[in-house]
């Protein structure tokens, strides 16, 4: 049988317990190569959750969620949207980094999780969203999104829609969260540059029509 984090993941309702147990879990491979566990960080009772694909080089390091690049972008989206980072709930569909040495061996080059990978460190996510229970979940970009709403998803045709989990796997506590995915705040950094301010626009926008459904 695979494995999973299930086996790591500890029944309780408190989110430093999870976050302590996660520091020790050998659910897939990816522990090995990487720093440590960068587990979600903010407050338990967040009305908004972001999920991401899974930590960058400088999130590895620092152990805390959306803390370089990326992040930079996400705070500039974030408030240009109208929404403060620390009552939000920040982190990632997989908690370790993946990456490949870059051909000098100087850089550490971020890899795109596998489905097993992604399937393996799931228990967390579903205790995350179970412990801090979100009226609503904003997935950044394809690996979070297929994570929760299926392999088959493709998040291009849903941005601006209001979503649901899979009543069958989702938490009880979160079958009624709406859930809003958009691009990865990456994206935005990778794309050509004529293309970037339109993707930041876009990012910002699916932001804000997540806010909107908070005051709603
Ligand atoms: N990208 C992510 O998806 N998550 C992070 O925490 C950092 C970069
Ligand atoms: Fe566990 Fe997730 Fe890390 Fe794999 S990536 S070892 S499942 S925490």
């Amino acid at each position: 049988m695979t494995t999973t984090a299930a086996d790591f993941v500890p029944s309780t309702d408190d989110v430093q317990t999870l976050a302590d147990a996660a520091k020790g879990c050998r659910g897939c491979g990816l522990y090995e190569q990487a720093t440590q566990t960068v587990f979600g960080k903010g407050p338990a009772g967040a009305p908004m959750m972001l999920i991401g694909e899974q930590p960058g080089d400088r999130e590895d390091v620092a152990g805390e969620p959306f803390v370089g690049p990326a992040g930079r972008l996400l705070d500039k989206a974030l408030n240009e949207a109208g929404i403060e980072r620390t009552p939000v709930y920040v982190t990632n569909a997989v908690k370790h980094f993946k990456f490949v040495p870059s051909e000098r061996g100087t850089r550490r080059i971020h890899k795109t999780p596998s489905r097993i990978e992604v399937v393996a460190c799931r228990p967390w996510l579903f205790a995350e969203l179970d412990t801090v229970a979100p009226e609503v979940v904003v997935l950044l970009g394809a690996t979070a999104a297929k994570s929760l709403l299926g392999n088959a998803f493709r998040l291009t045709q849903h941005r601006q829609e209001v979503l649901h989990l899979p009543p069958e796997e989702a938490p009880g506590k979160v079958r009624d969260a709406r859930v809003v995915v958009t691009i990865h705040p990456s994206s935005v950094l990778r794309g050509p540059p004529d293309a970037r301010a339109e993707s930041f626009r876009s990012l910002v926008a699916d932001l804000r029509f997540a806010r909107e459904l908070l005051d709603a």
